[in-house]
């Protein structure tokens, strides 16, 4: 009796976290439970203008999610699952900190798995230190620097390397000591100037205009989070009726085009630059890099062309839901089957320029205050056979030398998978904007070059040559850690070739997956070591 007066109870949007976060022994904000109202998980009931929460609802909620997760995905893959390397306590915030999320990338490893090797704490799973203090750790599959950003935090030297230029770019900058004054004098410069390049153009009175209709119209015939919640319980049948608004905004955005003598596509469309932005898009873009060009201080330079290329990113002429998966360009207001309305391209840069100079400068403040005084640096080579101390002693002396005396203690990397991701290809509007030069044949594993049994046995050479021609460079007692979804049982084999062990290997479930698929994934760390 006392149960079902408690579960019938209606929650204030604070008590509903408060109760969630008891619930789910997890921290769960009223933002938290916002989100779950918005996007029609659950209910809101409101009374004299306040929001309560059914506590069944969110019981139920709960109970469907988080519980049965664990049992779920150990029948499936297996009893050998580490649940404690799923870190499924920590939230997006925390592993996207600081300068992680300087620049999306895909086919990141999270900060906390890398802390947990390179780290000194050991538990039931890792019962031995790996690498300590000092010590230098080598990733030859770079990425965006996640390895490196890591070993700074822990006092550890870090080697990194990756075959694309743009990557390369991503991790030094990450690490690199930035003078915060003059970036942030040089962004109020570059900023000011793109405003009056802006200030009288027919672009931006066309999309204001265009917003404030949009936003009367969604608020009018896609209301949220109402209108979700009729698709999910299917009142509304949403290709007919999303089909019909999308027609009577486009009679407007026509409408508008027209008011302003507008053109809205570039005329060629040969490069990425050409046809995945709208014209006025890429005139600022173009006027932005024109201005960086000008900067004197080499790193300020640096971190802008990091900070103008993630805006390219946010501004290319796509619909919000394929952004990670680009389709067809897109030029005009669309049906947001992600956002439940009626959505628009972008038409300037300005306001995630903004953004994102903001958001860059609280980043590398925040990581001043956790970097050691160590030393990182990525290069930018073929890890089959770059020669790791020769290119180090060109680029950074003084790392090389101490390369040289200590050798390097082990690594830390996440190789590729078998074709999953073409690695150049997911900046495309880098390289073709700076120019960097692009060596996607030398990629293992791109997805380009598919996943049949030829392609799998040359990735399987591939990471083995990796790892032999690193060998040269490691001290003799080393430990290597390779995170992988080994999906073809290869590691073995490579292991084998490059006549090493595999003397652990640790498997653990991959809860947050950027990719639309949520289903049960694992991915194995292999301990390897010389035979
Ligand atoms: C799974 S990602 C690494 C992601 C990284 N752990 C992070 O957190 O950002 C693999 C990387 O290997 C790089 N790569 C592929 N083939 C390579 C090669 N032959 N030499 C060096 N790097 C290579 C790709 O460019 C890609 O950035």
């Amino acid at each position: 009796m006392n149960t079902m007066l408690e579960t019938e109870e209606l929650l204030t949007l604070k008590q509903a976290a408060e109760f969630a976060s008891e619930y789910t022994k997890k921290n769960v904000t009223t933002s938290n439970i916002s989100y779950l109202i918005n996007y029609g998980r659950i209910h809101k009931n409101e009374h004299h203008g306040a929001v309560f929460i059914a506590k069944q609802e969110l019981i139920n909620y709960y109970n469907s999610y988080y519980g049965n997760r664990e049992i779920d995905w150990k029948s499936k893959l297996g009893q050998d699952l580490n649940w404690a390397l799923s870190f499924e306590h920590l939230k997006e915030a925390e592993t996207t900190k600081h300068v992680h999320r300087l620049h999306p990338y895909k086919g990141k490893f999270i900060p906390q798995l890398v802390a947990y090797f390179l780290d000194e704490q050991t538990d039931e799973f890792k019962t031995q230190v790996f690498f300590k203090k000092g010590d230098i750790v080598l990733d030859p599959f770079c990425g965006s620097g996640t390895t490196l950003v890591q070993a700074s935090e822990l006092g550890i030297h870090a080697i990194g390397v990756d075959i694309s230029a743009f990557n390369s770019l991503i991790s030094n900058v990450k690490v690199a000591q930035v003078d915060l004054t003059d970036l942030h004098c040089e962004i109020k410069k570059i900023t000011q100037l793109l405003k009056t390049f802006v200030a009288h153009s027919a672009h931006i009175q066309f999309e204001n205009e265009l917003s404030y209709f949009l936003s009367e119209y969604d608020r009018k015939y896609f209301p949220s989070p109402e209108f979700k919640l009729k698709v999910r319980k299917k009142e509304i049948d949403e290709k007919t009726y999303a089909e019909f608004h999308e027609k009577v905004v486009l009679e407007k955005f026509n409408e508008l085009l027209i008011k302003y003598n507008l053109k809205i596509t570039q005329n060629t469309q040969e490069r990425f630059l050409d046809k995945w932005y709208l014209q006025p898009v890429r005139d600022e873009i173009d006027f932005v890099f024109e201005q960086i060009k000008k900067v004197q201080n080499r790193l300020t330079k640096k971190v802008l062309t990091i900070i103008l290329s993630r805006t390219l990113r946010s501004c290319r002429a796509t619909t919000h839901a394929d952004l990670a998966t680009l389709l067809e360009p897109v030029s005009t207001t669309y049906y947001c089957a992600k956002h439940g309305k009626i959505c628009k391209p972008l038409f300037s840069i300005v306001s995630w320029w903004e953004r994102y100079c903001k958001d860059t400068l609280q980043r590398f403040a925040q990581f001043s205050t956790l970097r050691t005084s160590t030393f990182q640096y990525c290069l930018n080579g073929n890890s089959e056979n770059i020669d790791l101390f020769s290119e180090l002693e060109k680029k950074h002396p003084h790392f090389f030398q101490l390369a040289q005396q200590q050798k390097i203690k082990g690594i830390f990397s996440s190789p590729p998978y078998v074709g999953l991701i073409d690695y150049h290809e997911q900046h495309a509007y880098a390289y073709d904007l700076f120019g960097f030069e692009r060596k996607d044949e030398q990629e293992i594993g791109a997805m380009s070059k598919k996943q049949t049994k030829q392609a799998q046995q040359a990735y399987a050479q591939g990471i083995a040559n990796v790892l032999n021609n690193s060998k040269r460079f490691l001290a003799d007692d080393y430990d290597i850690f390779l995170v992988a979804n080994d999906k073809f049982n290869l590691y073995p084999q490579i292991a084998q070739i490059a006549e090493m062990q595999i003397v652990n290997q640790y498997k653990r479930p991959v809860l947050n997956r950027t990719e639309k698929d949520k289903g049960a994934y694992s991915e194995i760390i292999f301990h390897l070591k010389a035979i």
